[in-house]
């Protein structure tokens, strides 16, 4: 028997008794007469004592381990001199009797410690070795949780998980498909799925009724902290609801999550149309555990003779609360952030309220304190609070706005870790205009459903009436993360034929991809809907991080690469030749 006990297991109640611990060698303590080893496994870790008195040899070969050596040991327990509270285990400790190297380990290449000294790109290479380290095992642990939790509420709720293929055909979500050479149908290939929409939307039509899957899925996009190339959803599909259906389904799973994993109750989701998401705060993601909404000044600074203002689409400005007392030092510092390519700001208007009621603006030369007096009402603006405004094209400034609130949100401290503060986003627009392609995109995707009484001007409008089409689209955000997206579908084959028209697909093109789907669409589709969670964000955001990358055993680096197996890599010519693939791939000297 390797072991009678996990190594965070023994408390008090134990002394006396006679065990076994295997573990690795954490930390070595050596006071000559007396050697103190720590022994480590994903449990917790145990003090094991070794005297010299009692057995020099024993002793002696303690203090011959090294770190991460695997060993195992029998000993009794007894109650510690010196306890230490930190740990669960910190009242005991074991005199030990007998010591075994099951495996001796090289020196790692980075401490195996909470707070490690590894950088990044080694700890990736080494990943099985960070995967150790209690805080990166925690966030697995919790992830499988997370995982455990979901299945059973939505088993609970009557859905069953449907396995989707992964070697599919190319479906349109909005970025680039990984593909994969077919050896035996030469020159063609399989695409990974970026999700398994249609998948999930022709088990409706085979009479599933309520379908979910945690599935990974795969999209060649530019990568950043909360985007993995492989990531897993939380895929749902439900026939015979609306919207709200769905809604309160997955309002009621986010619910249990967050009580099961972190004893949260949280209110009902407060509700957000996609206009209003983009007026108040310049995103569709707004993050609400704070205020500073958007407040539009046209109105007040009409004529002014300013003509940074005069000629601008849109004024706008938020009140940053307290932040009156920032000296200039730090409001030029905010002037230049805004000014970087990233944000593309011109400049920044800024206006002090000061405590004694008189303000202080960069634009003080065209705006009286009568007129500031008034942007103050309009901001509710008090003492020592602080306005920042800009100006410009309606869409660009209210992105560079929402960039200007999260910013001074984190400098004040207002985004709160451990506060949560979910939202649905509702009404989407169903099409977007791309200037650039000079066509409509899906908003969400091709099969998502105008709302039921946009479909005649859907059907009959002109190009401009279909850049106000909403549809039956939502998103879940939790704290300026989305989390989730869905929409109810649309399940009628002449209606989704007209929608691939909008998107600019020729009948031909709309037919050889999508076939099936509007085929099946002709054997009895019954109404439909559904949402999907990026599980990963799902994660990072109940535990307050930012990057997912944490909650992932073994993720991919900003290039897409794993360091680890190092991949991707180099085939070699014999593979190449079997695919049917030219050989052009240069190998690295
Ligand atoms: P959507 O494309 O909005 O919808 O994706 C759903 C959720 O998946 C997460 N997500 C990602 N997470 C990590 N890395 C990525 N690269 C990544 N891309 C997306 C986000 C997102 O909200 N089939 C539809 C769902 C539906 O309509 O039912 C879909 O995939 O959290």
């Amino acid at each position: 028997m390797y072991r009678s006990h996990t190594c965070g297991e023994l408390r008090m109640e134990h002394a006396g008794q006679e065990v076994s611990l295997s573990g690795w060698m954490f930390r070595n303590r050596d006071f000559g007469g007396m050697t103190f080893i720590d022994i480590r496994d994903r449990y917790g870790l145990t003090q094991l004592v070794f005297n010299m008195d009692d057995d020099a040899d024993l002793c002696a070969a303690a203090r011959k381990l090294g770190r991460e050596y695997v060993i195992q040991i029998v000993g009794s327990v007894r109650e510690r001199s010196n306890k230490n509270p930190n740990i669960p285990t910190g009242d005991i400790e074991i005199e030990v009797k007998s010591l075994t190297i099951l495996n001796e380990s090289k020196i790692p290449p980075f401490t195996i410690e909470d707070e490690t000294d590894g950088g990044d790109d080694l700890r990736m290479t080494y990943r099985y070795l960070d995967l150790r380290r209690s805080p990166v095992q925690k966030n697995i642990i919790f992830r499988s949780k997370l995982a455990i939790e979901t299945r059973k509420y939505l088993d609970a709720q009557d859905f069953i998980e449907v396995e989707t293929p992964f070697l599919i055909k190319s479906t349109p979500e909005g970025a680039r498909d990984f593909v994969v050479p077919s050896r035996m149908n030469e020159g063609q290939f399989y695409a990974l799925p970026q999700s398994p929409q249609t998948f999930k939307q022709l088990l409706m039509v085979s009479g599933f009724d309520k379908y979910f899957q945690i599935v990974k899925c795969f999209r060649d996009e530019d990568l950043r902290a909360d985007r993995q190339p492989e990531f897993t959803q939380i895929d749902c599909e439900m026939s015979y609801v609306h919207q709200e259906d769905i809604l309160n389904t997955f309002e009621g799973l986010t619910k249990h999550l967050f009580k099961t994993t972190l004893d949260i109750d949280l209110p009902d989701f407060p509700r957000m149309t996609y206009d209003d998401a983009l007026r108040l705060y310049g995103s569709d993601k707004p993050d609400t555990r704070f205020g500073m909404q958007f407040v539009e000044l046209n109105p007040l600074v009409e004529n002014s003779g300013f003509v940074v203002f005069d000629k601008s689409e849109l004024v706008v400005g938020v009140c940053a609360p307290g932040a009156a007392s920032w000296t200039r030092k730090q409001l030029d510092a905010l002037t230049k952030w805004v000014q970087r390519p990233q944000i593309g700001a011109k400049g920044l208007v800024y206006v002090k309220c000061n405590e004694d009621g008189t303000f202080k603006s960069t634009v003080d030369k065209f705006f009286d304190q009568e007129a500031l007096q008034n942007w103050a009402n309009a901001f509710d603006a008090k003492p020592g609070d602080l306005i920042l405004i800009l100006a410009g094209e309606t869409d660009k400034t209210r992105k560079q706005l929402n960039e200007v609130r999260l910013h001074v949100g984190n400098e004040l401290g207002l985004r709160k870790k451990g506060e949560f503060k979910p939202l649905w986003v509702l009404d989407f627009p169903l099409l977007e205009w791309d200037e650039d392609s000079n066509r409509f995109h899906a908003m969400h995707h091709p099969f998502t459903s105008p709302k039921k009484e946009d479909i005649p001007r859907m059907l009959n409008g002109d190009h401009e009436t279909m850049k106000s089409l909403r549809a039956d689209a939502y998103d879940l955000v939790i704290n300026g993360v989305e989390i989730g997206g869905g929409s109810i579908r649309i399940h009628d084959r002449d209606l989704q034929s007209r929608n691939f028209d909008l998107l600019g697909f020729t009948k031909e093109e709309a037919e050889d991809q999508f076939g099936f789907l509007m085929g099946a669409f002709e054997y009895g589709a019954p109404p439909h809907g559904g949402i999907a969670f990026g599980f990963d964000r799902l994660c990072s955001v109940l535990n307050g991080i930012e990057s997912i990358r944490d909650f992932i055993a073994f993720p991919k680096n900003n290039q897409g690469r794993d360091m680890m197996i190092d991949a991707p890599a180099y085939i070699d010519d014999g593979q190449l030749k079997e695919l049917s693939l030219e050989v052009t791939a240069k190998k690295e000297a």
